[in-house]
């Protein structure tokens, strides 16, 4: 990759102004009749252009080539990723899977994305798709875009040095990116090979929750997203530009890089925020919240406190409540929930749940804590604190039926025992003679 990385502006959401070049953001005007340096402008809009100003995205983009030139796509099969997610009977059963196996032949991080789960689809602009990747060669010479959704990028294993047209973007595992709906990147792998999740929305875009008692900070503080600093290509080739739309895949000749944005401002971009910063919020008397007082950020749909897309953490933090059971209790739930596990071990599973791994609970499922975990949790000692260290897992939940794939569930990773975890749960009941 010949793209360095040159910094990042702080802020969700914001105006940002960036350029590699001093001189060239045109002042008082979007695209003044000639631009500095000889350079085209051009609009990049992530929302209707008439969706109101709070949520209004576009960015201003000031590059070396338009985007429109490139050659004809044609299609191309990466079968294992796709957003046909079905209509047909879906398993109620809980799910469960051991992490992606890494690929044997070269594959790049485009072609080793897996699609697991996933409702909605593009053409509705609402749902999700749910993938992993597991990748070992740069992306060389090859661009990719996603008409479909933003991409939510969780590495878990493996740097990704991720080269799109606004910036760099350099990203480890308890750090995640944010890839805009349009916007063309390239993706290398520091460490030689990488494995981590995806979520494909398809719905409104990423957006950081509003706090109300919680007050004015709080979970993921704004000042910790980052958007990247411009950065550009001046490179001509024989390199290919791939683009998801509608589903599917397609490839077109492109002889220059499309990486070549010398500047840009807008509100419109790439982000990453690591998960490390986030402020965790719990009980310190009884009881624990609702899993939404992990929220991070959400995709909304059109029914009020109800989400298209939850991006829930569960990361290091004390348990303090009495008389309580402090793992996560047993329960069902209308939403539907993909789990995945960054670092470390989760605390409601006492083992079956690896980094790299995969759960899927929908909605109205039972699930909870497996028979170890209860019976250790219903004896612990509450006269002190617990401290959950060293773990990072997350949860995509969304309000529809999360389908599982038939790559997914015919996995050979998949765990076929995973209700076996609940089998030992004994009974306790005890009524009065
Ligand atoms: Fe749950």
């Amino acid at each position: 990759m010949s793209v360095a990385s040159n910094g990042y502006q702080s802020g969700f959401g914001n105006e940002f102004a960036t350029e590699a070049l001093p001189g060239t953001l045109p002042v008082g005007r979007n695209s003044p009749q000639r631009v500095a340096h000889g350079l085209y402008a051009e609009q990049l809009s992530g929302t209707a252009f008439t969706a109101p100003r709070s949520e209004n995205r576009r960015s201003w983009l000031y590059r070396i080539r338009p985007a429109a030139m490139h050659g004809r796509f044609e299609p191309i099969q990466q079968p294992r990723l796709h957003s046909a997610f079905g209509d047909g009977p879906v398993t109620p059963d809980q799910l469960r899977w051991n992490p992606m196996p890494m690929p044997g032949a070269a594959t790049d991080f485009v072609d080793g994305l897996f699609t697991m789960a996933g409702n909605g689809s593009p053409a509705g602009q609402h749902g999700i798709g749910v993938h992993v990747y597991a990748a070992n060669r740069d992306m060389e010479g090859r661009y990719f875009y996603d008409a479909d959704g933003e991409l939510l990028i969780l590495p878990q294993e493996g740097r990704l040095h991720i080269a799109t047209e606004m910036g760099v973007l350099e990203v480890e595992p308890q750090e995640i990116a944010v890839i805009p709906r349009g916007v063309r990147f390239s993706v290398a792998l520091p460490d030689g090979q990488a494995r981590g999740y995806v979520c494909e929305n398809f719905g409104a875009l990423l957006k950081l929750p509003d706090l109300g008692p919680i007050g004015s900070n709080g979970l993921a503080n704004p000042r910790d997203f980052l958007a990247p600093n411009a950065a550009y290509e001046d490179r001509e080739g024989d390199f290919e530009l791939v683009a998801k739309f509608q589903g599917h895949l397609w490839r077109a000749d492109i002889g220059h890089s499309p990486l070549d944005v010398v500047a840009w401002h807008g509100n419109y971009a790439p982000y990453k925020y690591d998960l490390r910063r986030f402020n965790t919020i719990g009980s310190i008397s009884y009881d624990h919240p609702d899993p939404s007082i992990f929220l991070v950020l959400h995709s909304p749909s059109d029914t009020p406190g109800t989400s298209n897309l939850d991006f829930v953490i569960f990361p290091p933090r004390w348990l303090v409540a009495q008389d309580t059971f402090r793992p996560p209790w047993f329960h069902r739930n209308i939403a539907s929930e993909f789990m995945g596990l960054i670092h470390g071990v989760y605390d409601a599973k006492a083992d079956g749940f690896s980094p790299g791994g995969a759960s899927l609970h929908n909605s109205m499922t039972g699930h909870g804590p497996d028979a170890a975990t209860f019976e250790k949790a219903s004896a612990a000692d509450l006269s002190r604190p617990d401290v959950i260290e060293g773990t990072m897992a997350f949860m995509f939940e969304s309000r529809a039926v999360i389908r599982p794939t038939g790559q997914a569930l015919e996995a050979p990773h998949r765990q076929r025992d995973y209700q076996a975890c609940w089998a030992g749960l004994r009974k306790h009941f005890a009524p009065p003679a």
